[in-house]
This record gives structure tokens, C-alpha cells and sequence, in this order.
């Protein structure tokens, strides 16, 4: 391998080239990021446009000591649906309420993780026809351990309208898969709305839950696009995400069934919540909005206006002075300065749809007017034919074999360099290559990644799909992280992404393999900064997506002679004893990066490469 490190062989990388792309998807949001533990917190699941649910609470008590049924007395407009409980036992008298009470409980997603010592907000609407006692806990699985509880008493007064109630519970015991309890012995009619519980602990303090966040931030994304996929889409437009109807006090959010991933969400993971979360992790938010259309139905180009208005009040709400009518929203929940929104993208994989370029040009040109700077992504692809409407970038979604992922390391080498540049927002190996992750799939990912750093002339951004999943709900396998309440794990494709962490704004070099396993190698190198030591490291790639071992000898030409600190440079490989390893909750560090240091570092050096490898050097320069 010669790697020409000389100023005239240098090229810049996209500064955005790497990102991150979150879709609800697999209970990636509800159930995951999104910290609140209970799930469908104001009865509305399946919402009005399919049958009304209460699914996952359940009743704690049999016939004889409560009944239990919905109606539409909630004091919140656009999520009419509340909880009543008539309670016939009483902790005197003939019916006499089992010890701990009678009520409701919620087990959360697949269970709530509560840990002790940590503090739990607990909020809910009550209204009442008498005084109430009402028991608020956090309990084992069964209920027959409390982890935390504490009681609600008010007067008739007091609940005879809607009324909200706060506790904080703090746990003196571990136990991931906990459920909240509403338990009482006291006999009448009680009303519960918007329940909530969340974990005081959160990334920022702003709801995302930590874990999951900090592997987001170890990425070093320099995007994050939302929140789909299908997801924006629906398989119907009337259930598909809309921005306007997942902002505000959470309460007020009417929630939404994803008829794609089939699951509802109580949209506490709003659009607000979206761009705040890009904030926090220092990157550009990509907005994905619906262009009119969904997977089985679409509105016609004559009638989009409405849909552009959408799209126009969505920059608005994110970008607009906290005096405009929709910035004054998002500033009245907290944020008066503007998002840094700069890149929208007009629907997901809809360009081969009957209105999707009438559609299109209406979105274009209504933005394009009211905000000139605001980058516009296409979803038509335009890597081999010049796109035939205007756009800043276009989409370009890859799901494929090892082998096929592996090859288009060069399918941007031909794409015309002028032009709108690509937006690879949803690359992965998938079917049997991948599994549930593979080490083959990261490979080949590996490659494909090689191939766009070498062409960040026309790629300017790239992000693996999708980035979650929770491993009670996969919807969609493989993905980047594997969650459930209380564990995680990234997969080899979440730690090759992780070898390009860097590569978003470095300088690339010519690497010219001249070996005969050239086939199945792929190289890279470049030269970056560390924002840690502030000592500036080339570093080089290489993929072995063979099965022998290549040992490989690697010349740096184009440094100043002695240039090259041993003691500083490092040699990172991911490689596994079987190339269709994976990791779980089990073995969550069964492939994983190897760090170590490179003890031949040199301007001329021979490193070995594992068979199904991918390794990283970095010479400290
Ligand atoms: O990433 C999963 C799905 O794949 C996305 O929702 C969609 O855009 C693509 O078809």
C-alpha cells in the first residue's frame, strides 16, 4: 500500500460526511431514546383512525372489587380519551379491597428499568367523585416488591375537576423490568389521564435516555436526520408523522399509530424534541416532512398547498425569531433561539410515486422563496443521470448483500462531479449476510465507507440504517444499537462507523494498493486532528474482506523524514475468530475495536492483516 501524504495528493472530506439518521422504527424512540417509562401514558393507543386501547396498563383487582373502562371526559382537547375505575371495595364494609389496593398498573416497554437511588417523576391527571387515596409505586415485575411509593390524597374539592399531581419516587432497589401501580382501597369513581413517568436523570436533562445517547455522541455525528423512513410516510397519509401534532405541552400531544412499524407512540419525541436532540449532540438536524404522500395514498399536485404550508411553518417553528407565529411556539416551550436547521428533505423514497415531482417542485419553489439559504434533498437519485428538477443534494438508499455493499465502494467513482451532491442516508448489508450484525456485513459496510470518504466530492453526507432497535420489537434487523430497558450493545456495523469518526472534515490522500490480494482490500487514509490532544495523526484504513491473512507492507510517502512517532501511534483492528459473529446482550464485547500500539510505525512498515478483518492505524505525525 503507497500512501502519497505529500499537500498536492490531499483532498478535503466533506465536513458532514458522517451522520446519524434516527427513525421510529423497532421502538427506537417510544421505548428507547425517549426516556418516559410508561407506554401509551393517555389511554388513546390506535388513536382515532383505528380502535381505541389501553394496551399495556392493566387491572390489578377482579370484578367484584373494580371495573374499569374508557371514556371521552379527558380535559385535553385533542386526546379526549381518559381512564374511569369504579372502585366497589373499600377498606371497610362488606367488600373489603385486597391488601394493596385495587388500580391500574403499566409495565412500561417489555418492562421499566428503575435503579436505586435514582429519582422518578411521576405525573397524572385525576378527577374524582369523592376524596381520594391513591398509592403511586414502582413495583417488581409481579407487584410483589415496591421499589418506591408514595401517596396521593386530596379532597372531593379538590379532584371534582381534572387535576394534576406530581411525586417524585425514589428507588431503594435495582430491577429492570419494574411496572408503574395506581393502586386504592377506597371505594368511588376515579378518573386517571396522562400518566407519566420519567427518570429525572436524562441526557441535558432533556428526556433522551443517557446510555443510548452517550453511543450517539461517541460517533461524532456530524447530522442527525428524522424522524424516517416510512415513518414519515405511513402506510396511510392519515397515520403518518406530522410535525404540528407532536409539538407543545406533552399532555396536549394527541400521539399517533405508525401503521409502517406498527406500533403507536405518544409523540413525547416531537419534533421539538428532534431538534433539540441534534443540538445537544453539536450536530446539523436533517428534517424529513411528508410531501403529500404516503405508501398507498397521495395528494394530487393541484391540492398540496396545505402540505407546502406544513413545511414552510415547520422551518418556521425551528428557524423563525421567537416573535414569528411559529418560532413564538418553540420559544414559549423553552428554546427562544432558533435551531440550526439548514437541510430539509421533501418526503422518503417517494420519486418513483405518480405526484412526487409535481409535489416536489410546489415544495422547491414555496422554500426555496421564503428561505433561500435552506438546503433542499431530493428523493430521486442522481449517481449515474443528472436529476431533472432542481435540488441542493438527493437521496440514496442502499440495501444489499456483503458482497454487493462491498463492490460499491466505487459506485460514486463515475458519478458527474457537478451537480447536486448525495445524500447516503440509509446504507446497510441486510438478509442472511447480516443476521443480527454480522462481522461480514461491517465489513462490507467498512468498504462501502472507504469508497465514499474517497468520493466526498460528490458525497457530502452518509448515515448506516437503522440506527435502533429494541430487542422486544424488532421490526427490522440488523441494526447499529440493541437496546432493551436496561442494556445495550453496539453491533460491528455501530463500530466500523465509529473507525470514521474522524473522517467528517480530514484531509484524504491518495492510498494505492499494488498487492495481489487487491480484491478484497480496500484502503483509505487520512490525515485529522484529534480534538483530545490536539496532535494531528494519519491515519489508514484497510478492510481484508478475504479469508487468508495478508501481511501488507505499507509505504508513507510525502512526510517530513522521522516524522513518525512510534510511541504515539496505534494500530485499532475489528476482526472476530468467525466472520458471522455478533454481539449480544450475552457477549456484548465479542467484536469489538482492538486497540494497540503499533510498535513498527514507520514511513515503511509491515503489518499484518487478520483474514475478515478491518483495521486502523494511526501514525502520530
Ligand atoms: O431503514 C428502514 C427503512 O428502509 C426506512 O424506513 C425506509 O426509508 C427504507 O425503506
Amino acid at each position: 500500500l503507497i500512501v502519497d501524504a505529500s499537500q498536492a495528493s490531499g483532498r478535503p472530506i466533506s465536513p458532514t460526511l458522517f451522520g446519524l439518521f434516527f427513525e421510529e422504527i423497532n421502538h427506537a424512540g417510544a421505548g428507547g431514546l425517549w426516556a418516559e417509562l410508561v407506554n401509551n401514558r393517555g389511554f388513546e393507543a390506535g388513536g382515532p383512525n383505528t380502535p381505541s386501547n389501553i394496551d399495556p396498563w392493566s387491572i390489578i383487582g377482579s370484578e367484584s372489587s373494580l371495573l374499569v373502562s374508557t371514556d371521552r371526559s379527558s380535559c385535553f382537547e385533542r386526546n379526549k380519551v381518559a381512564l374511569r375505575m369504579e372502585v366497589l371495595c373499600d377498606s371497610q364494609g362488606a367488600n373489603i379491597c385486597p391488601a394493596g389496593g385495587v388500580g391500574i398498573y403499566n409495565p412500561g416497554f417489555w418492562g421499566m428499568n428503575v435503579e436505586k437511588g435514582k429519582t422518578y417523576s411521576v405525573t397524572l391527571y385525576v378527577r374524582s367523585s369523592g376524596a381520594i387515596n391513591v398509592s403511586v409505586s414502582l413495583t417488581s415485575s409481579n407487584g410483589l416488591q415496591t421499589l418506591a411509593a408514595e401517596n396521593i390524597m386530596a379532597s372531593v374539592s379538590e379532584v371534582s375537576n381534572w387535576t394534576k399531581f406530581n411525586v417524585l419516587l425514589v428507588a431503594k432497589g435495582t430491577n429492570p423490568s419494574s411496572r408503574l401501580q395506581l393502586t386504592t382501597a377506597r371505594k368511588g369513581l376515579i378518573w386517571f389521564d396522562q400518566v407519566s413517568a420519567m427518570p429525572l436523570d436524562t441526557y441535558k436533562g432533556h428526556g433522551f435516555r443517557k446510555d443510548l445517547v452517550d453511543m450517539l455522541a461517541d460517533m461524532k455525528p456530524q447530522f442527525l436526520r428524522f424522524p424516517g423512513g416510512c415513518f414519515v410516510e405511513g402506510e396511510w397519509l392519515r397515520n403518518a408523522f406530522r410535525w404540528k401534532e407532536t409539538i407543545g405541552q406533552w399532555e396536549e400531544r394527541p400521539g399517533h399509530f405508525g401503521d409502517v412499524w406498527m406500533y403507536w407512540t405518544d409523540d413525547g419525541l416531537g419534533y421539538f424534541e428532534f431538534l433539540q436532540l441534534a443540538e445537544d449532540l453539536g450536530t446539523r438536524p436533517i428534517w424529513v416532512f411528508n410531501n403529500g404522500i404516503s405508501h398507498n395514498d397521495q395528494v394530487d399536485t393541484s391540492n398540496i398547498l396545505p402540505f407546502v404550508q406544513e413545511a414552510l411553518d415547520g422551518i418556521e417553528f425551528a428557524t423563525g425569531s421567537p416573535d414569528s407565529t411559529w418560532g413564538s411556539i418553540r420559544a414559549a416551550m423553552g428554546h427562544p433561539e432558533p435551531f440550526d436547521l439548514r437541510y430539509v428533505a421533501v418526503g422518503n423514497e417517494d420519486c418513483g410515486k405518480k405526484n412526487y415531482r409535481g409535489n416536489y417542485l410546489k415544495f422547491y419553489s414555496a422554500i426555496k422563496h421564503a428561505y433561500p439559504d435552506i438546503q433542499i434533498i431530493s428523493n430521486c437519485d442522481g449517481s449515474s443521470h443528472p436529476l431533472d428538477h432542481p435540488a441542493d443534494l438527493y437521496d440514496f438508499h442502499v440495501y444489499t448483500s456483503a458482497s454487493n455493499m462491498f463492490s460499491m465502494a466505487h459506485q460514486f467513482d463515475r458519478t458527474p462531479r457537478k451537480g447536486p451532491k448525495a445524500f447516503v442516508s440509509e446504507y446497510a448489508v441486510t438478509g442472511k449476510d447480516a443476521g443480527g450484525g454480522s462481522l461480514l456485513a461491517a465489513l462490507a459496510e467498512a468498504g462501502f465507507l472507504i469508497g465514499l470518504e474517497k468520493n466526498s466530492d460528490v458525497v457530502e453526507m452518509a448515515s448506516y440504517a437503522p440506527l435502533f432497535v429494541n430487542a422486544n420489537n424488532k421490526r427490522w434487523s440488523p441494526d447499529a444499537i440493541v437496546f432493551n430497558s436496561s442494556q445495550l450493545y453496539g453491533t460491528p456495523s455501530y463500530w466500523v462507523q465509529c473507525f470514521f469518526s474522524e473522517s467528517s472534515g480530514a484531509t484524504i490522500f491518495n492510498a494505492t494498493l499494488q498487492t495481489e490480494s487487491s480484491t478484497s482490500l480496500l484502503a483509505s487514509a487520512i490525515l485529522w486532528k484529534s480534538s483530545e490532544d490536539q496532535k494531528t495523526y494519519l491515519r489508514i484504513k484497510i478492510v481484508n474482506f478475504g479469508s487468508n491473512i495478508v501481511n501488507l507492507r505499507i509505504r508513507v510517502d510525502g512526510l517530513e523524514p522521522n516524522s513518525v512517532s512510534m510511541s504515539g501511534s496505534t494500530k485499532t483492528v475489528l476482526t472476530s475468530k468467525n466472520v458471522m459473529d455478533e454481539n449480544s446482550f450475552d457477549e456484548p464485547k465479542k467484536v469489538i475495536p482492538n486497540l494497540g500500539l503499533l510498535e513498527n510505525a514507520g514511513e515503511e512498515m509491515d503489518v499484518g492483516l487478520s483474514a475478515h478483518s478491518f483495521t486502523s492505524i494511526d501514525l502520530l505525525v
